[in-house]
Protein backbone atom coordinates (compact mmCIF):
# COMPACT_ATOMS: atom_id res chain seq x y z
CA UNK A 1 0.00 0.00 0.00
CA UNK A 2 2.84 2.12 1.05
CA UNK A 3 4.78 1.59 -2.09
CA UNK A 4 1.24 2.04 -4.56
CA UNK A 5 0.88 5.69 -2.70
CA UNK A 6 4.20 6.57 -3.06
CA UNK A 7 4.69 5.43 -6.86
CA UNK A 8 1.45 8.10 -7.63
CA UNK A 9 2.62 10.69 -5.39
CA UNK A 10 6.13 10.12 -7.81
CA UNK A 11 4.54 9.53 -11.19
CA UNK A 12 2.16 13.04 -10.45
CA UNK A 13 5.16 15.09 -9.03
CA UNK A 14 7.77 14.18 -12.14
CA UNK A 15 4.57 14.63 -14.29
CA UNK A 16 4.01 18.43 -13.20
CA UNK A 17 8.09 18.84 -13.38
CA UNK A 18 8.58 17.58 -16.47
CA UNK A 19 6.04 19.95 -17.81
CA UNK A 20 7.16 22.85 -15.77
CA UNK A 21 11.01 21.91 -16.85
CA UNK A 22 10.09 22.39 -20.72
CA UNK A 23 7.79 25.11 -20.14
CA UNK A 24 10.63 27.27 -18.27
CA UNK A 25 13.41 26.34 -20.89
CA UNK A 26 14.20 28.25 -24.23
CA UNK A 27 11.96 27.02 -27.05
CA UNK A 28 14.78 25.02 -28.93
CA UNK A 29 13.14 27.19 -32.50
CA UNK A 30 14.11 30.53 -31.02
CA UNK A 31 17.87 31.55 -31.57
CA UNK A 32 20.46 30.68 -30.83
CA UNK A 33 18.67 27.79 -31.59
CA UNK A 34 22.12 25.44 -31.07
CA UNK A 35 22.63 27.10 -27.69
CA UNK A 36 18.98 26.24 -26.58
CA UNK A 37 18.90 22.95 -28.34
CA UNK A 38 22.08 22.24 -26.11
CA UNK A 39 20.49 23.60 -22.98
CA UNK A 40 17.32 21.32 -23.68
CA UNK A 41 19.32 18.02 -24.54
CA UNK A 42 21.43 18.60 -20.96
CA UNK A 43 18.08 18.97 -19.05
CA UNK A 44 14.93 17.15 -20.82
CA UNK A 45 14.94 13.32 -21.77
CA UNK A 46 16.70 11.59 -19.02
CA UNK A 47 17.79 11.62 -15.23
CA UNK A 48 16.09 10.76 -11.67
CA UNK A 49 15.31 14.09 -11.00
CA UNK A 50 16.13 13.21 -7.48
CA UNK A 51 16.75 16.77 -6.34
CA UNK A 52 13.56 18.40 -7.44
CA UNK A 53 11.98 15.43 -5.94
CA UNK A 54 13.78 15.86 -2.49
CA UNK A 55 12.23 19.58 -2.71
CA UNK A 56 8.75 18.85 -3.06
CA UNK A 57 8.90 16.41 -0.66
CA UNK A 58 10.69 18.25 2.10
CA UNK A 59 7.93 21.16 1.11
CA UNK A 60 4.96 19.35 1.55
CA UNK A 61 6.59 17.64 5.12
CA UNK A 62 7.19 20.95 6.08
CA UNK A 63 3.62 22.30 5.10
CA UNK A 64 1.70 19.10 6.13
CA UNK A 65 0.15 18.85 2.67
CA UNK A 66 -0.01 17.56 -0.56
CA UNK A 67 0.82 19.54 -3.81
CA UNK A 68 2.73 22.67 -3.18
CA UNK A 69 2.86 23.94 -6.79
CA UNK A 70 4.79 27.68 -5.25
CA UNK A 71 7.50 25.07 -4.92
CA UNK A 72 7.78 24.13 -8.58
CA UNK A 73 9.93 26.58 -9.43
CA UNK A 74 12.35 25.99 -6.61
CA UNK A 75 12.44 22.61 -7.59
CA UNK A 76 12.72 23.45 -11.42
CA UNK A 77 15.79 25.62 -9.88
CA UNK A 78 17.40 22.77 -8.52
CA UNK A 79 16.95 20.70 -11.22
CA UNK A 80 18.94 23.38 -13.96
CA UNK A 81 21.45 23.71 -11.35
CA UNK A 82 21.95 20.25 -11.04
CA UNK A 83 22.07 19.50 -14.62
CA UNK A 84 24.34 22.38 -15.53
CA UNK A 85 26.95 20.69 -13.41
CA UNK A 86 26.83 17.38 -15.12
CA UNK A 87 27.34 18.98 -18.25
CA UNK A 88 30.48 20.48 -17.26
CA UNK A 89 31.63 18.00 -14.64
CA UNK A 90 31.39 15.50 -18.09
CA UNK A 91 33.78 18.69 -19.79
CA UNK A 92 37.07 17.08 -21.36
CA UNK A 93 38.93 19.60 -19.24
CA UNK A 94 37.14 18.35 -15.79
CA UNK A 95 36.08 14.15 -15.81
CA UNK A 96 36.09 13.77 -19.79
CA UNK A 97 33.10 12.03 -20.21
CA UNK A 98 31.03 10.36 -23.36
CA UNK A 99 27.84 9.16 -21.93
CA UNK A 100 25.29 10.55 -20.02
CA UNK A 101 21.74 9.06 -18.77
CA UNK A 102 21.98 7.19 -21.98
CA UNK A 103 23.10 9.81 -24.61
CA UNK A 104 25.92 11.04 -25.56
CA UNK A 105 27.57 14.15 -23.18
CA UNK A 106 26.64 17.24 -24.16
CA UNK A 107 30.41 18.33 -25.59
CA UNK A 108 29.97 14.66 -27.22
CA UNK A 109 26.89 16.22 -29.02
CA UNK A 110 26.98 19.59 -29.71
CA UNK A 111 30.79 20.22 -28.94
CA UNK A 112 32.72 22.03 -26.31
CA UNK A 113 32.11 25.64 -26.41
CA UNK A 114 28.13 25.04 -27.14
CA UNK A 115 28.75 23.13 -23.45
CA UNK A 116 30.30 25.47 -22.00
CA UNK A 117 27.51 27.86 -22.76
CA UNK A 118 24.83 25.70 -22.43
CA UNK A 119 25.70 25.02 -18.72
CA UNK A 120 26.03 28.96 -18.26
CA UNK A 121 22.53 28.98 -19.51
CA UNK A 122 21.17 26.65 -17.37
CA UNK A 123 23.34 27.95 -14.05
CA UNK A 124 21.10 31.34 -15.45
CA UNK A 125 18.15 29.77 -15.70
CA UNK A 126 18.32 28.15 -12.46
CA UNK A 127 18.80 31.92 -10.91
CA UNK A 128 15.89 33.23 -12.60
CA UNK A 129 13.65 30.42 -11.46
CA UNK A 130 14.46 32.05 -7.72
CA UNK A 131 12.64 35.00 -9.35
CA UNK A 132 9.07 33.52 -9.72
CA UNK A 133 6.41 35.35 -8.52
CA UNK A 134 5.49 31.94 -7.00
CA UNK A 135 8.19 32.54 -5.09
CA UNK A 136 8.29 36.26 -3.98
CA UNK A 137 7.66 35.54 -0.28
CA UNK A 138 10.86 33.42 0.06
CA UNK A 139 13.11 34.89 -2.44
CA UNK A 140 15.26 37.07 -0.16
CA UNK A 141 15.61 33.68 1.86
CA UNK A 142 16.33 31.48 -0.82
CA UNK A 143 18.82 33.40 -2.56
CA UNK A 144 21.86 33.36 -0.55
CA UNK A 145 21.37 29.89 0.18
CA UNK A 146 20.59 28.70 -2.63
CA UNK A 147 23.90 30.90 -4.40
CA UNK A 148 26.10 29.27 -1.52
CA UNK A 149 25.08 25.43 -2.37
CA UNK A 150 26.15 26.16 -5.79
CA UNK A 151 29.33 28.08 -5.16
CA UNK A 152 32.38 28.28 -2.91
CA UNK A 153 33.90 27.86 -0.11
CA UNK A 154 31.15 25.59 1.14
CA UNK A 155 29.03 24.71 -2.27
CA UNK A 156 29.37 22.66 -5.53
CA UNK A 157 31.71 24.72 -7.08
CA UNK A 158 34.65 24.02 -4.54
CA UNK A 159 34.10 20.73 -3.85
CA UNK A 160 34.32 19.93 -8.03
CA UNK A 161 37.63 22.10 -7.81
CA UNK A 162 38.85 20.10 -4.72
CA UNK A 163 37.91 16.90 -6.38
CA UNK A 164 39.86 18.02 -9.75
CA UNK A 165 42.81 19.07 -7.49
CA UNK A 166 42.87 15.47 -5.57
CA UNK A 167 42.65 13.36 -8.73
CA UNK A 168 45.86 15.49 -9.99
CA UNK A 169 47.60 15.00 -6.46
CA UNK A 170 46.80 11.53 -6.45
CA UNK A 171 47.59 11.08 -9.86
CA UNK A 172 51.30 13.17 -9.89
CA UNK A 173 51.91 10.07 -6.44
CA UNK A 174 50.85 7.13 -7.74
CA UNK A 175 53.23 7.84 -10.76
CA UNK A 176 56.15 8.99 -8.51
CA UNK A 177 55.24 6.28 -6.08
CA UNK A 178 55.35 3.55 -8.92
CA UNK A 179 58.85 5.57 -10.27
CA UNK A 180 60.35 5.43 -7.31
CA UNK A 181 62.69 2.77 -5.68
CA UNK A 182 60.86 4.08 -2.90
CA UNK A 183 57.73 2.22 -4.53
CA UNK A 184 55.74 0.18 -2.02
CA UNK A 185 56.96 2.17 1.53
CA UNK A 186 56.33 5.35 3.21
CA UNK A 187 55.60 8.39 0.86
CA UNK A 188 52.25 10.56 0.37
CA UNK A 189 49.83 8.15 -2.60
CA UNK A 190 46.03 8.68 -3.11
CA UNK A 191 44.93 5.99 -0.31
CA UNK A 192 46.73 7.70 2.28
CA UNK A 193 44.46 11.26 2.18
CA UNK A 194 42.42 10.71 4.56
CA UNK A 195 38.59 9.78 4.58
CA UNK A 196 38.21 13.06 5.89
CA UNK A 197 39.37 14.92 3.01
CA UNK A 198 36.91 12.82 0.58
CA UNK A 199 33.96 13.42 2.77
CA UNK A 200 34.60 17.08 3.14
CA UNK A 201 34.88 17.19 -1.22
CA UNK A 202 31.54 14.77 -1.48
CA UNK A 203 29.63 17.48 1.09
CA UNK A 204 30.69 20.11 -1.26
CA UNK A 205 30.43 18.57 -4.62
CA UNK A 206 27.24 16.49 -3.99
CA UNK A 207 26.12 17.28 -0.29
CA UNK A 208 25.75 20.86 -0.31
CA UNK A 209 23.24 20.73 -3.36
CA UNK A 210 20.72 18.06 -1.50
CA UNK A 211 20.78 19.24 1.56
CA UNK A 212 19.79 22.92 0.60
CA UNK A 213 16.79 20.61 -1.62
CA UNK A 214 15.50 18.93 2.11
CA UNK A 215 16.60 22.52 4.00
CA UNK A 216 15.20 25.52 1.52
CA UNK A 217 12.25 23.16 0.13
CA UNK A 218 11.29 23.00 3.60
CA UNK A 219 11.25 26.95 4.04
CA UNK A 220 8.40 27.62 1.08
CA UNK A 221 6.97 24.41 3.30
CA UNK A 222 6.92 26.59 6.45
CA UNK A 223 9.49 25.11 8.05
CA UNK A 224 11.28 26.80 10.76
CA UNK A 225 13.78 26.29 13.92
CA UNK A 226 14.27 22.85 15.01
CA UNK A 227 12.23 21.68 11.72
CA UNK A 228 14.49 23.17 9.63
CA UNK A 229 17.49 22.35 11.57
CA UNK A 230 15.95 18.36 11.19
CA UNK A 231 15.86 19.07 7.59
CA UNK A 232 19.57 20.43 7.51
CA UNK A 233 20.93 17.52 9.21
CA UNK A 234 19.39 14.96 7.53
CA UNK A 235 19.86 16.37 3.95
CA UNK A 236 23.83 16.34 4.96
CA UNK A 237 23.25 12.69 5.68
CA UNK A 238 21.96 11.87 2.45
CA UNK A 239 23.85 13.67 0.38
CA UNK A 240 27.31 12.20 1.36
CA UNK A 241 25.17 9.00 1.31
CA UNK A 242 24.49 9.64 -2.10
CA UNK A 243 27.84 10.69 -3.35
CA UNK A 244 29.65 7.99 -1.59
CA UNK A 245 27.17 5.30 -3.39
CA UNK A 246 27.67 6.89 -6.88
CA UNK A 247 31.32 5.86 -6.15
CA UNK A 248 30.09 2.68 -5.57
CA UNK A 249 28.16 2.25 -8.34
CA UNK A 250 30.72 3.20 -10.79
CA UNK A 251 33.04 -0.14 -9.62
CA UNK A 252 29.88 -2.27 -9.12
CA UNK A 253 27.81 -1.59 -12.30
CA UNK A 254 27.43 -1.07 -15.97
CA UNK A 255 26.86 1.23 -18.47
CA UNK A 256 23.13 0.03 -19.84
CA UNK A 257 22.10 0.44 -16.00
CA UNK A 258 23.79 3.55 -14.91
CA UNK A 259 23.41 5.66 -18.31
CA UNK A 260 27.00 6.53 -17.44
CA UNK A 261 30.89 5.00 -18.40
CA UNK A 262 31.07 2.90 -14.90
CA UNK A 263 34.92 2.28 -14.07
CA UNK A 264 35.66 6.06 -14.48
CA UNK A 265 37.04 6.86 -11.14
CA UNK A 266 39.74 4.69 -10.36
CA UNK A 267 41.01 5.27 -14.57
CA UNK A 268 41.09 9.32 -13.19
CA UNK A 269 43.09 8.75 -9.71
CA UNK A 270 39.82 9.84 -8.01
CA UNK A 271 39.68 10.15 -4.28
CA UNK A 272 36.55 7.75 -3.25
CA UNK A 273 34.72 5.92 -0.50
CA UNK A 274 36.04 2.14 -2.49
CA UNK A 275 39.21 3.45 -3.02
CA UNK A 276 39.70 4.13 0.58
CA UNK A 277 37.60 1.48 2.59
CA UNK A 278 36.50 -0.72 -0.32
CA UNK A 279 33.20 -1.56 -0.90
CA UNK A 280 31.27 -3.19 1.58
CA UNK A 281 32.77 -0.89 4.09
CA UNK A 282 31.32 2.33 1.49
CA UNK A 283 28.14 0.45 1.40
CA UNK A 284 27.57 0.40 4.68
CA UNK A 285 28.32 3.82 5.20
CA UNK A 286 26.08 4.88 3.37
CA UNK A 287 22.90 2.76 4.61
CA UNK A 288 23.61 4.07 8.24
CA UNK A 289 23.77 7.63 6.64
CA UNK A 290 20.71 7.47 4.89
CA UNK A 291 19.00 5.60 8.28
CA UNK A 292 19.97 8.38 10.69
CA UNK A 293 18.47 11.09 8.23
CA UNK A 294 15.05 8.71 8.10
CA UNK A 295 15.14 8.37 11.93
CA UNK A 296 15.08 12.20 12.04
CA UNK A 297 12.86 13.12 9.49
CA UNK A 298 10.45 10.59 10.83
CA UNK A 299 10.84 11.41 14.35
CA UNK A 300 10.02 15.15 13.54
CA UNK A 301 7.73 15.28 10.46
CA UNK A 302 4.08 13.40 10.96
CA UNK A 303 3.04 13.47 7.03
CA UNK A 304 6.32 12.87 5.42
CA UNK A 305 5.70 9.72 3.88
CA UNK A 306 7.22 10.62 0.20
CA UNK A 307 9.72 11.84 2.02
CA UNK A 308 10.73 9.02 3.80
CA UNK A 309 10.37 6.87 0.95
CA UNK A 310 12.93 8.69 -1.56
CA UNK A 311 15.40 8.09 1.58
CA UNK A 312 14.51 4.74 1.51
CA UNK A 313 15.03 4.28 -1.99
CA UNK A 314 18.64 6.53 -1.90
CA UNK A 315 19.69 3.88 0.51
CA UNK A 316 19.30 1.31 -2.06
CA UNK A 317 19.41 2.64 -5.57
CA UNK A 318 21.44 0.90 -8.38
CA UNK A 319 21.76 3.35 -10.91
C1 LIG B 1 24.91 12.31 -10.68
O1 LIG B 1 23.68 12.64 -10.11
C2 LIG B 1 25.96 13.24 -10.20
C3 LIG B 1 26.20 13.20 -8.75
C4 LIG B 1 26.18 14.24 -8.03
C5 LIG B 1 26.51 11.95 -8.10
P1 LIG B 1 22.39 11.76 -10.35
O2 LIG B 1 22.70 10.32 -10.06
O3 LIG B 1 21.25 12.35 -9.60
O4 LIG B 1 22.16 11.93 -11.92
P2 LIG B 1 20.82 12.00 -12.78
O5 LIG B 1 20.23 13.35 -12.58
O6 LIG B 1 19.89 10.90 -12.30
O7 LIG B 1 21.27 11.79 -14.19
C1 LIG C 1 29.83 14.86 -9.76
O1 LIG C 1 30.42 13.77 -9.18
C2 LIG C 1 29.33 15.83 -8.83
C3 LIG C 1 28.78 17.01 -9.53
C4 LIG C 1 28.74 18.12 -8.92
C5 LIG C 1 28.32 16.94 -10.92
P1 LIG C 1 30.84 12.68 -10.22
O2 LIG C 1 31.81 13.20 -11.20
O3 LIG C 1 31.17 11.42 -9.51
O4 LIG C 1 29.42 12.45 -10.98
P2 LIG C 1 29.22 11.45 -12.20
O5 LIG C 1 29.63 10.09 -11.71
O6 LIG C 1 30.06 11.96 -13.32
O7 LIG C 1 27.74 11.51 -12.47
MG1 LIG D 1 33.24 14.72 -11.26
MG1 LIG E 1 31.84 12.88 -13.31
MG1 LIG F 1 30.56 9.51 -10.05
Amino acid sequence: MRNTLFAAWREGRTRALEAALEQALPAASAAPASLHKAMRYGVLGGGKRIRPLLCLAAAEAAAGSGPLPEAMPLACAFEFLHCYSLIHDDLPALDNDDLRRGRPTCHRQFGEALAILAGDGLLTLAFAQLGDSALRPWTAQLLPSFAAAAGTPEGMLAGQAADIAASITAGISANSAADSPAAGRAGPSGAEISLATVTAIHRRKTGAVIRACLTLGGVVGGAKGKRLQVLESAGNDLGLAFQITDDVLDVTSDAATLGKSPGKDAAQNKLTYPALVGIGASLQQAQILADAALARLGETFEHAEPLLQLCRELARRTK
